[in-house]
């Protein structure tokens, strides 16, 4: 199976971006599914359902959020009934949406995606490791689903290594996401699951994580609120990472980083 997933998705410009290019990635890449973090969609925060249609248009097959999902409250009443739109698992029983969504694909093939979220320098959160794990109990990678893909949307890199060895030869991918910077460490654990600390944003990077730079710079000078921040709206780099698995293991073939526009350096993994 060939799976994208692309990292947060900013404002406008990340918008854009990814709804422009998705459907010729989906054929030049061969892509059976493609997950997009969208948390920051609406103006760097949250995620409107307007803009969750329009990502589905364009290609995507499931949409996460992450520490911005209530942010635009409108999407309360949309993640009770699209089930494609996860949040992270690990939020309190009782949380409107899901964290975990299972997606048909070409050849009767199955894949599950899930989501969940950190808890170092993060809010209190129920324990992701004991809910992943749960969640994963439900289901046999190679047997149940073809492919298990998981965005771990944390802030520390030492507890998205920690959660990604902990699902090692369990589960497809591990992927990271939040600090919407791409990590150059992508692999296949010895286990057989392919793994990066973070995606990155799919946004400007002339920017702070993909906020204006000047109003976001003044904050950390004076340690004082300043001006709302707003989305830079420069060209988005697409930020993602490529996986290609076993339909009959469900583990990791190959990983390869990809970046797209804007001004990072290039990567297109290769067909
Ligand atoms: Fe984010
Ligand atoms: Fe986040």
């Amino acid at each position: 199976m060939r799976i994208l997933f692309i990292g947060d998705v900013v404002g406008r410009t990340g918008r854009e971006a990814v709804g422009a290019a998705l459907l010729s990635l989906r054929a030049r890449l061969g892509l059976d599914l493609v997950v997009v973090n969208a948390e920051n969609a609406s103006h760097g925060f949250g995620l409107g359902p307007d803009m969750a249609d329009a990502l589905f248009a364009a290609g995507a097959d499931v949409l996460t959020l992450g520490n911005h999902a209530w942010d635009r409250k409108e999407i309360i009443p949309y993640i009770a009934q699209q089930p494609r739109l996860l949040r992270p698992l690990n939020f309190p029983p009782g949380t409107p949406g899901a964290g975990a969504a299972v997606v048909e694909i070409a050849g009767g093939r199955r894949a599950l995606v899930l989501q969940a979220m950190g808890r170092l320098y993060m809010e209190a959160l129920d324990d992701p490791l004991r809910g992943t794990a749960e969640a994963l109990a439900r289901h046999r990678l190679g047997v149940t689903v073809q492919a298990i893909v998981i965005d771990f949307h944390a802030e520390a890199t030492s507890e998205k290594m920690a959660f990604a060895h902990s699902f090692d030869g369990k589960v497809s991918l591990v992927v990271g996401t939040h600090t919407h910077c791409p990590s150059a460490d992508h692999q296949i654990l010895p286990g057989g699951t392919a793994f990066q600390s973070d995606a990155g944003m799919s946004g400007d990077y002339d920017s702070v994580i993909g906020m204006q730079k000047d109003a976001a710079t003044l904050r950390f000078w004076r340690k004082m609120p300043g001006e709302r921040l707003q989305p830079a709206e420069g060209e988005a780099t697409i930020c993602g990472v490529f996986v290609e698995t076993d339909d009959a293991t469900g583990l990791a073939r190959r990983i390869a980083p990809l970046r797209m526009g804007g001004r990072l350096s290039q990567e297109m993994p290769p067909v």
